[in-house]
């Protein structure tokens, strides 16, 4: 088996942003709830001229990932695209970031996994560079939820948590046997399906049976928030324990724990759980909000560049949402 790690990083966000002021304006919320609920400030959100998508923020996040990387674009063997909010219901996006960056023909994946769709992602990459079939793989994470939003009143408990924004990762073989990708775990729970959804249009309601019926509303996020919030916290610290047992390391062994940025007091109960100070952890959801599929590489890109992560320090990252479906990444940095 070969060795894998993330040899590049790169994150893409709009200019704009909206504070949770400028949510005010839209719908009945404040600063004050929104921050205490959820830690969040402000987010990006795209000007709606601007032609951003998923997959086109996506390939500017990844142009830097394979730049940071220091390889060229043809030595990318695959790439593997995750998302929520896809430019097209299909094609999947990962063959648009292929035409955006002008890669050969190499294989375009698509991922389905959410706010895990990051995690699921570098899994995927880990098995390809680890089995010797790749040597370098491109994991993007890009979404633009600001279009799908109910921005009203009616909307805000899901309105206010999310923003548009892209990150990206090149996944590479290594001959560092000491460092690298040592771990990952998968999981999902179907049950839970329902429970943070957008529905239709689907195969189940197609787009004359949506608009017949449009005060159902199916066609904008539905969440359960206080029963993602008690799953999350449980699967959080599951998938954290689970990457550290197969590793026999313990929660005093870890350097920086990386989470999905869902809620920061989803993050601020795994942190307290774990015994994790300030510096063990790094959180930017209070300027992004909740970016998805974006959110682990915008997080991992900022604490490297702010220093945070050293060689030889033991990164955890771990995701929940959506499906439900959750997961770790246990790394050597
Ligand atoms: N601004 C102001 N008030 C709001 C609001 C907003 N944006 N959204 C909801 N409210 C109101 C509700 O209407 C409700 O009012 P009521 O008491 O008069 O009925 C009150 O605030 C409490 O609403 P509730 O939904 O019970 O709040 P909560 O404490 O569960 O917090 C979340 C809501 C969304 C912040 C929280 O459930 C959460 O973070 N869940 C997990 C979300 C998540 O992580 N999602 C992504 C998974 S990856």
């Amino acid at each position: 088996m070969y060795t894998s790690k993330i040899s590049g990083l790169g994150v893409y966000v709009p200019d704009n942003v909206v504070t949770n002021e400028d949510l005010s304006k839209m719908m009945d919320t404040s600063d004050e709830w929104i921050q205490e609920r959820t830690g969040i400030k402000e987010r990006r959100w795209i000007k709606p001229d601007s032609g951003d998508t998923a997959s086109s923020m996506g390939a500017k996040a990844a142009e830097k990932a394979i730049a940071n990387a220091g390889i060229d674009k043809k030595d990318i063997d695959l790439i593997i695209f995750a998302t929520l909010s896809p430019d097209y219901y299909f094609p999947g996006g990962g063959v648009l970031v292929q035409k955006l960056l002008g890669l050969d023909t190499v294989g375009a994946l698509d991922i389905r996994n959410q706010c895990t769709g990051f995690v699921y992602g570098l899994s995927v990459a880990d098995q390809f560079v680890k089995t010797g079939m790749y040597k370098n793989v491109l994991v993007v994470g890009g979404e633009l939820h600001s279009k799908g939003l109910d921005k009203t009143t009616r909307g805000r408990t899901v309105a206010v948590l999310f923003g548009d924004g892209a990150g990206a990762a090149v996944v590479s073989r290594s001959d560092d046997q000491n460092r690298g990708i040592l771990s990952t775990h998968l999981h999902s729970q179907g049950e839970y399906a329902e429970a943070l959804t957008v529905k239709h249009p689907s195969m189940t309601k197609w787009v004359p049976e949506v608009v017949a019926d449009l005060d159902n509303l199916t066609y904008y996020p539905f969440m359960d928030g206080q029963l993602v919030f008690k799953h999350a916290i449980v699967r959080f610290s599951e998938a954290i324990q689970e990457g550290l047992q197969a590793n026999n390391l313990t929660r005093e062994d870890i350097d920086m724990f990386i989470p999905h940025q869902a809620n920061l007091r989803i993050s601020q109960y795994v942190q307290k759980k774990f015994g994790l100070s300030e510096n063990q952890i790094h959180n930017n959801i209070q300027k992004y909000g909740n970016t998805t599929a974006a959110s682990i590489p915008l997080a991992l890109t900022e604490a490297v560049e702010l220093g945070k992560i050293k060689k030889g320090d033991l990164v955890v990252i771990a995701a929940f949402g959506s499906g439900f479906t959750w997961g770790s990444v246990v790394m050597r940095w």
